[in-house]
């Protein structure tokens, strides 16, 4: 089939390098121009494990092009993907202004009938304003899915060819039968196939997703009860987990959820139920304990150090989590704007992401070694769980760092191997030894 993606992001650039490798002739299509150069150079513009060898096989196939001219991509195209962004307006609601100028420009540039599907996490019901738009907009007949992602950053390339559900809403019998044929590669006894009206699967995206961060907040929210109690929450969340009905993933207590889904979904999910009359309270208190989160690791850093002003402090992991380069509401990056805001010397260390942490918070002092960065420090926190980290080399930070100090916000590290070279260990959920 012939395939336009509008908005080649994290997203968009994993759908349309599948998408290809499955066969498809795919356009991929978006307004940023470095974004757009570096793909014509191809170059992967983000790092994503596995991106850059997917791209070298499906550019070297010429299944997959890009360009910025909207009437090149959308000419003769089956069918359009729609991959935009829809960040957070300031009252949490989403902000749908690219999804409208994607299907404008859909809408244009259609040369004859075209599915298009919706990609990006949108409230439930915008299918109806597109619906409306589209009718008035072309004299083509556009039949309209909704098939969120459930790509995960940092394993995206692995989910987008070995999806474990594929989420397929739409209210015209045709589009479903289309979607199959698309997504037929993938279908498997592996991988779920979901067939539902539209606003089931808009709302399903954001019911996974506040879910998902649900479980993380009740896991945070143990952890200050752990903490004040003398029980281990990595002890608890293990026991909890092993019940089949709860599941370990995703109860590991650290500083909170971050990257560009969550945060915006949460505030967006709230935002249209109260639209609709439901007041989402739960959700509150899930954004609410994730802030608490984070705040508990300022606090504990300023218990260690009495006085923060001046002193040094080393960052370990900049990005939202591991695997990725994107500090998008990274939790690392709110941390570190905490402690400035406190008068602390902030230094930060990533083995992806420091350029992009300097890019969003400029000014923040980053160091390709990490060592370097430890020199005379006061105090190390371990921000995201980069598996580097855990290998660090104890004995040398020892010699090197002004007091030792290690404030684990992701427990990542072997506590005994901690104390055992001479450090304070804060871990988080459970009680500090050493200090
Ligand atoms: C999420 C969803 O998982 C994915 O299905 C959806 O398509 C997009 O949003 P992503 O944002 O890539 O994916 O990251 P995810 O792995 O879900 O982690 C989100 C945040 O939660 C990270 O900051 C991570 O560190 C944090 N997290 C995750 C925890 O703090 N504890 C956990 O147990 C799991």
């Amino acid at each position: 089939m012939k395939v336009a993606v509008i908005g080649v992001g994290h997203v968009g650039l994993v759908t349309a390098a599948t998408l290809a490798h499955f066969g498809h002739e795919v356009l991929g299509l978006d307004e940023d121009a470095s974004k757009i150069e570096s793909l014509e150079r191809g170059v992967a513009p983000f790092y994503e494990p596995g991106l850059q060898d997917l791209l070298d096989e499906v550019l070297g196939s010429g299944k997959l092009r890009f360009t910025r001219d909207a009437a090149r991509a959308i000419d003769g195209a089956d069918c359009a993907f729609i991959c935009v962004g829809t960040p957070a307006r300031a009252d949490g609601e989403a902000n749908l202004l690219a999804v409208e100028k994607a299907a404008l420009a859909v809408a244009g540039n259609a040369t004859g009938d075209i599915v298009v599907i919706q990609k990006s996490t949108v409230p439930v019901s915008t299918a109806d304003r597109l619906h409306l738009m589209f009718a008035k907009a072309t004299i083509h007949n556009v039949r309209l899915v909704s098939s969120p992602e459930f790509l995960r950053e940092g394993a995206a390339v692995e989910d987008s060819l070995n999806p474990d559900r594929i989420l397929v809403g739409s209210d015209d019998p045709r589009a479903h039968e289309l979607m199959k044929e698309l997504y037929a590669p993938v279908l498997g006894d592996s991988c779920r196939y979901f067939e539902v009206d539209i606003h089931t699967a808009e709302l399903a995206k954001h019911a996974c997703n506040a879910f998902l961060a649900l479980k993380i907040s009740f896991a945070n929210a143990l952890a200050r009860v752990c903490e004040a109690s003398g029980a281990d929450v990595d002890a608890v969340a293990d026991i909890m987990g092993s019940d089949h009905r709860i599941g370990r993933e995703f109860l590991n207590a650290g500083l909170g959820y971050g990257g560009y889904c969550f945060p915006k979904d949460l505030l967006a999910f709230k935002a249209v139920a109260g639209r609709l009359g439901y007041e989402f309270g739960l959700l509150e208190e899930v954004i609410k304990i994730n802030r608490g989160a984070l705040q508990a690791a300022v606090d504990k850093i300023k218990d260690a150090l009495w006085n923060v002003e001046s002193k040094k402090i080393l960052l370990l992991g900049l990005s939202f989590k591991p695997g990725t380069d994107d500090v998008r509401e990274s939790p690392s990056l709110n941390l570190a704007r905490a402690l400035t805001r406190l008068g602390a010397n902030v230094v930060g260390h990533d083995p992806q992401a420091n350029k992009f942490a300097v890019r969003e918070l400029p000014g923040l002092q980053v160091v390709d070694d990490l060592y370097e960065g430890a020199d005379g420090a006061h105090c190390i926190v371990i921000c995201t769980e980069w598996p580097e980290f855990k290998d660090l080399d104890l004995v040398r930070l020892k010699g090197i760092v002004t007091l030792p100090i290690i404030v684990d916000g992701r427990n990542l590290l072997n506590e005994e191997a901690v104390v055992g070279a001479g450090f304070s260990y804060i871990p988080t959920g459970r009680p500090p030894v050493n200090l």
